[in-house]
């Protein structure tokens, strides 16, 4: 069914082929071993499960919850931990995975969290990055695209929880009905 309100921006084989260059990347550069990926709830869902395919090193894979929005566009600026990793992290090389880098208030935040338990290396991968909105520095070793200041949904986005299982990341226009 046509959604007038959703403007693709980038499609789903877009996405494919991009995820599998970063998982080349990581692949070549990520220091020996078993890559431990902590997916950020739930944004981070369809990325790393792309992105764990494509690499051909093992892999482990663990979730973290964590919330700085409300049911709005823009962050509360409060993030809380909502779920926490299964098992330890102290000596694993680490490859945080998540949707978005926006204000980079979640990120400086978890990164803080992992650090003090003491992994061998602590990485962020994340498919999008909104660089003009940037409120706190965060170092993103690999960015899938970089992208305007617009609000977008799908591949695990969403908008107050709906449009994430669009298969194409699309902008989300303030005329939707
Ligand atoms: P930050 O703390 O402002 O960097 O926020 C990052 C989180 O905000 C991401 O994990 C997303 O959940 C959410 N977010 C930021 N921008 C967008 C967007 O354009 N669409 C959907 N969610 C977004
Ligand atoms: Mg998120």
């Amino acid at each position: 069914m046509p959604q007038p309100h959703l403007r693709v921006l980038l499609s789903s084989s877009q996405i494919q082929t991009r995820v599998r260059e970063l998982a080349a990347q990581i692949d070549a550069d990520f220091p020996d071993g078993p890559v431990y990926l902590v997916a950020i709830l739930k944004g981070a869902c369809f990325f790393v499960s792309d992105l764990a395919r494509a690499l051909q090193r093992p892999a482990r894979l663990d979730f973290i919850g964590i919330s700085s929005y409300g049911k709005g566009k823009t962050t509360s600026g409060e993030v809380k931990l909502t779920k926490d990793l299964d098992s330890s992290i102290e000596g694993a090389n680490v490859l945080v995975v998540e949707d978005i880098v926006d204000s980079g208030v979640t990120l400086t935040y978890l990164m803080h969290v992992l650090e003090q338990r003491k992994p061998r290396t602590l990485r962020i991968a994340a498919l999008l990055d909104k660089p003009e909105r940037r409120l706190r520095p965060v170092e993103v070793a690999y960015v899938g695209f970089r992208i305007p200041d617009e609000f977008v949904v799908g591949y695990g986005l969403d908008f107050a929880e709906d449009y994430r299982n669009l298969p194409d990341i699309c902008v989300l226009s303030d005329s939707r009905p």
